[in-house]
């Protein structure tokens, strides 16, 4: 299912969805040892570009079986960017949202435009309860731009994660919807998380 706000237009982005012609730019991004660094996935080959791309092309919006969104971010109509938010708790609508620049994209505010962009569509298109960011805690470019965005730091978890031959720290931060910095900067786009009807209740984890 295709969300009717998209492609999202910001003053310098315009977000959109994947199309299978977005191979080469993908694997130029994902491709680098810089970006990779603290990113999962080792360097893309050109055959995971292949199948990460297929995945993000049936990543269309939360409502969706995938319940995931993900946007390739353009600049002056170049791709420079990838951004997903996907439902971690579907039922009480707690998301996950991520972010990855090109370098050469980098230091002019455009990855906190774009992830500002996505948390407007969580918050005020999908009215989620909760929208967190993990990241390791060795990325301090990535806990910067949280700190922008106004995410609360919730936690410091201590080598919970091994990663690339090593146990790696994560840093956890979030926004709730009742948060200020989660009030969408798109005028009349807002409702509480209360009014979509998510309860108030803990989930378990998976
Ligand atoms: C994390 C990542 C997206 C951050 O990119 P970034 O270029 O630092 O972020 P922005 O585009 O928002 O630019 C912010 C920088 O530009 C500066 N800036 C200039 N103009 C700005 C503006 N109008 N608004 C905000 N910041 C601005 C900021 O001061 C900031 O610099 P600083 O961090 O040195 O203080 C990028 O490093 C990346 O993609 N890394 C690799 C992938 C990755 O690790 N992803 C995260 C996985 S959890």
């Amino acid at each position: 299912m295709t969300s009717p706000w998209l492609p999202v237009h910001t003053d310098r982005l315009r977000l959109r969805l994947y199309e299978p012609t977005d191979h080469p730019w993908l694997l130029d991004l994902f491709g680098r040892p810089d970006v990779a660094r603290y990113l999962l996935d080792e360097p893309w080959t050109p055959e995971l570009a292949t199948q990460r791309l297929a995945e993000r092309t049936g990543r269309t919006g939360l409502d969706g079986d995938a319940g995931a969104l993900a946007l390739a971010v353009e600049h002056e109509g170049v791709p420079v960017g990838d951004l997903a938010l996907w439902l971690t708790d579907r039922e009480r609508g707690v998301a996950e949202v991520g972010w990855v620049l090109h370098p050469d994209a980098g230091g002019r505010g455009l990855a906190t435009e774009a992830v500002r962009a996505v948390l407007d569509v969580a918050f005020g298109d999908y009215h989620l309860h909760r929208v967190a960011a993990q990241m390791d805690a060795r990325n301090t470019a990535s806990a910067r731009l949280a700190e922008r965005l106004g995410m609360h730091r919730e936690a410091h978890l201590r080598q919970d994660w091994w990663s690339k031959g090593e146990w790696t720290d994560t840093l956890v931060y979030a926004l709730l919807s009742t948060d200020e910095a989660a009030r969408p900067t798109r005028p009349g786009r807002h409702s509480s998380a209360h009014q979509r009807g998510w309860t108030a209740s803990r989930s378990s984890r998976s």
